[in-house]
């Protein structure tokens, strides 16, 4: 089956992180959210993906994927450019769907357990839509299902007055027939061609639903809340890993850059590359990315430190994101830092 990955957008809700790079290179654990992406997809049946790309991190993300080769997928692109919204970036991928039934996928996102079940209910289906739900507790962030009788009715985008407990995951199955809808849609009110609107209008045309109720854990990465969490998620099934992980007590290790006396608090994943100074305390649930150099007597937890960042001597930096590249020389709590 061919899936269209989502990779564009502006990404506002990380700023500053997201001026002029993609949330979708952002590291969690020892993968980028599109590493997992791709991950799940080629686990879920997926064998030919369309990345679509937008304005930020375009070269960055086809770069990024030409040297991460550890998929047996074939990877090709479309570029939306500007963000004109989730719909308009599907419909850029028309050329490389041809005329089968084919997946979407938010690259924002992130699922816990197989996505195979809903690959495979929706395959199923003939020329339906295939919508994968999640009960959330605060529905109000993102596209809610309306039911009648326990039936599809509709789907609402981001409503003040949820109609349901369930949230509209970004993974969706459409038919070919979605590009003609898409061409016909008007802007929402916040400017963008809406997903939502094109659900409804294929299920107005009498287009039937494949609705899979997903059980396991899901998080949309597009708000730093979502991404220190998708961040604890990751690292808690992992155990976390690189040289630190696991590891309580570690001394001097020539080959992991880690200086005496740090102390780990697992889980913890360590990118290539980094350096740690004496007597710093990193853990539970940081990821630190390639080349981050972190001083001595430092204190990081519930963070993400993406590559070549560096956190000075006797900082701490909790529940907080730090930009590629940044130097953190005060406390950060509560922060995206760039
Ligand atoms: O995460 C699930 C939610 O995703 C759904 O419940 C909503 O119904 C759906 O509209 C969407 O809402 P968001 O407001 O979270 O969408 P966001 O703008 O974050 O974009 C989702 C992904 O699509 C993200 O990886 C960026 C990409 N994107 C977005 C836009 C607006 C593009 O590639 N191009 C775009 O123009």
């Amino acid at each position: 089956m061919k899936c269209v990955l989502l990779a564009g957008g502006s990404g506002t809700r990380l700023a500053p992180l997201t001026d002029g790079f993609s949330k979708h290179l952002v590291r969690v654990g020892q993968r980028t959210l599109l590493e997992h992406a791709l991950s799940d997809l080629e686990a879920g049946g997926v064998d030919e993906v369309c990345v679509v790309l937008g304005e930020t991190g375009a070269t960055a993300i086809r770069d990024h994927l030409r040297e991460s080769d550890q998929f047996d997928l074939e990877v090709r692109y479309a570029v939306q450019g500007a963000a004109r919204g989730v719909a308009d970036a599907i419909s850029h991928a028309e050329p490389f769907v041809g005329d089968e039934p084919f997946l979407v996928y938010l690259g924002d996102n992130l699922f816990g357990p197989s996505l195979e079940p809903f690959v495979r209910g929706f395959a199923a289906t003939e020329d339906g839509v295939g919508l994968c739900l999640r009960r959330v507790d605060d529905p109000t962030r993102f596209g809610v299902p309306v039911f009648e009788s326990g039936s599809l009715q509709d789907i609402v985008e981001k409503p003040a007055d949820p109609p349901s407990e369930y949230a509209v995951t970004g993974l969706y199955g459409f038919p070919p027939a979605v590009f003609d809808h898409i061409e016909r849609l008007e802007p929402s009110d916040r400017g963008e061609l809406e997903v939502t609107d094109a659900i409804r209008s294929l299920l107005d045309a009498g287009r039937s639903a494949h609705v899979h109720r997903f059980d396991g854990w899901w998080v949309d990465a597009g708000t730093p809340d979502g991404l220190l969490t998708a961040n604890r998620r990751v690292l808690a099934g992992s155990g976390g890993s690189g040289p630190a992980a696991a590891t309580d007590a570690v001394g001097a290790d020539a080959d992991s850059g880690l200086g005496e006396g740090v102390r780990v608090r697992a889980p913890v994943s360590v990118g290539a590359g980094v350096e740690v100074g004496n007597g710093t305390e990193l853990g539970p649930n940081v990821t630190l990315d390639a080349d981050v150099v972190v001083g001595s007597e430092a204190r990081i937890s519930d963070s993400i430190v993406l590559s070549g960042a560096t956190v000075a001597d006797g900082t701490s930096v909790t529940e907080s994101i730090v930009a590629p590249g940044a130097r953190v020389t005060s406390p950060l709590r509560g922060e995206v830092y760039r």
